[in-house]
């Protein structure tokens, strides 16, 4: 798990950070100067020139928090298959995902952050034990688990709807950073459905400074994710100075805390509370011999995972939607004519379901989708290694090229959504109505069928549904609550996923 590398040191510890800074410095220059010994076996692959020699060049291109427009822009010079490292491969068609995702492969060591043995699913190389791993994490997130939990949600955004309203619109409306609060609502719901209890977000905000924290040691993560020889080396040398641990007063580490004291909480108890979470994993006899230290790796990522993407999301819609009042307009035609009566009249219901929502407000998930695929949360690459034993060939083709087995192989669900093959010239804009009657069904089951907003295959988003499920119903409280103007879009880097900020809005309560 990347947010696991503590790499800001305490001030006080001034003498180590110097001590590994130049250990950094020597690893990096030992890097630049290997080549790839025995050949070049991708010399005849396309891409950045320096990409072939070192993969200092993917290092850099995070560094500058515009790699997912890097990546774009070699496509778009260098076609649908560029060398991005010595032995990395990017590919920007859609249709080679079932053959780069599929049920057998692995995922390559960019993603081991913890120098222990034990592996959650999300650092899981190898696709049987993935397997394993996932299906005892499914329950929770099952379609049936996610919509017993309605009331639940129900409950939070009533919280969350009055928070705004008593921190922003009284006595009078102010102009204030949303950018989090859909990460604040997200995380006490995930956290009170898994746990059984909240993180408290809502109400304190970033207390703990969990995604501060987090932010902060991304572009070092993400960093080293590219150079996973020297990552591994300065995990096991240095683990201790940079991985944090419970209570260490860092952000993570103060989430480390509230998990441990959230897991021995459910391990105390004697039955099953079948509305926890957690407790459809720990008490399911199936699971009797897992690792503990695994399942502490799955929920940690749960956490981590669920936030600055479903939170992204509601932050890009909201501001999707005020940048383009055409579609807020149709959006608050349909959200009145459904089940909500406009504004002026008595009587308002003050929920609406999913059920409802999905039947009367087509065009809230034509937003979403729109948002997500224009402004995807992950939009890095997502690698594994390609594939060897299916063909007989010792490789694999993609895009019409041969590929050999043990080259890093990866999908960029930024590149892939922007791709004017499949979107045409506006594939820049925001225009929900290409997924309804601006479009063929063919077409929109196409985009469907080969989106990679949420990954592909197996190792596909587990959160998916309980992420669609909130965003839907929060917009709709959100838009039916306020009239909402926006003084300043904001503007943010990327490395995994974004580092966004400044979305300036004023709410004024609707009713
Ligand atoms: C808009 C919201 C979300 C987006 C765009 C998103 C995106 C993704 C992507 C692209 C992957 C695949 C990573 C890979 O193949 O390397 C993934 C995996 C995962 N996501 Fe999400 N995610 C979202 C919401 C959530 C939520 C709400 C949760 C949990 C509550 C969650 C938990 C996970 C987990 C645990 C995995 C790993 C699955 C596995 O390895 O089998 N995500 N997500």
């Amino acid at each position: 798990m990347e947010q696991h590398i503590r790499v800001l040191l305490d001030d006080d510890k001034g003498g180590r950070r110097a001590a590994i800074s130049l250990v950094l410095l020597a690893a990096l220059g030992l890097v630049f100067l290997l080549r790839r010994r025995g050949g070049d076996r991708l010399s005849s692959f396309p891409g950045p020139r320096l990409a072939a020699w070192t993969r200092l060049h993917s290092v850099a291109a995070v560094l500058t928090g515009r790699e997912h427009e890097m990546m774009l822009e070699a496509h778009r010079r260098y076609g649908p298959v560029v060398r991005w490292s010595p032995n990395t491969l990017l590919i920007s068609d859609p249709m080679a995902l079932p053959k780069m995702y599929h049920l057998r492969a692995n995922k390559t060591p960019h993603y081991n952050h913890s120098p222990g043995e034990f592996r959650g699913m999300v650092e899981e190389n190898d696709w049987r034990k993935h397997r394993q791993k996932r299906h005892r994490m499914d329950p929770p997130f099952s379609s049936k688990s996610v919509q017993d939990d309605e009331p639940l949600m129900d409950a939070f955004i009533a919280e969350w709807i009055d928070a705004l309203t008593t921190k922003f619109t009284m006595p009078n409306s102010q102009v204030f950073d949303f950018s989090d609060w859909g990460n604040y609502l997200v995380l006490d719901i995930v956290t009170k459905r898994f746990f059984g209890r909240e993180m408290g977000f809502i109400k304190h905000g970033d207390k703990t400074r969990m995604l501060a924290d987090s932010r902060a040691n991304g572009p070092a993560i993400h960093a080293l994710a590219r150079l996973p020889q020297l990552k591994q080396f300065l995990l096991h040398k240095f683990g201790r100075f940079l991985i944090p641990t419970a209570g260490d007063g860092s952000g993570l580490g103060n989430v480390l805390a509230l998990r441990d004291e959230f897991l021995q909480e459910r391990l105390a108890k004697d039955e099953k509370n079948p509305d926890v979470g957690l407790d459809q994993v720990l008490f399911d006899s199936a699971n009797a011999g897992m690792e503990l230290e695994e399942l502490k790796e799955d929920i940690l990522f749960v956490i981590l995972g669920a936030s600055d993407t479903t939170g992204h999301g509601i932050r890009c819609l909201v501001r999707n939607l005020l940048q383009n009042p055409s579609c807020l307009v149709r959006l608050r035609k349909e959200m009145d004519a459904a089940v909500m009566p406009p504004v002026g009249t008595t009587d308002r219901p003050s929920s609406i379901t999913f059920a409802q929502i999905k039947s009367q407000i087509p065009y809230l998930s034509a937003c979403i989708r729109e948002t997500l695929r224009r402004d995807p949360p992950i939009v890095s690459y997502l690698p594994r290694w390609a594939d060897d034993d299916h063909n007989g060939t010792g490789g694999v083709e993609l895009c019409g090229r041969f590929v050999p087995a043990g080259v890093e192989v990866a999908c960029s669900p930024y590149v892939l959504s922007r791709s004017r093959d499949m979107f045409g010239d506006d594939a820049d804009d925001f225009r929900p109505e290409r997924y309804l009657e601006s479009s063929t069904p063919e077409w929109v089951a196409k985009a469907a069928r080969y989106d990679f907003t949420f990954g592909y295959g197996p190792r596909q988003c587990i959160g998916q549904t309980l992420s669609h499920f909130i965003t839907c119903k929060t917009i709709v409280q959100l838009f039916y609550h306020f009239d909402i103007e926006l003084l300043e879009p904001g503007s943010g880097k990327a490395f995994l996923n974004w580092n966004y900020s400044g979305l300036k809005i004023r709410l004024t309560r609707r009713i």
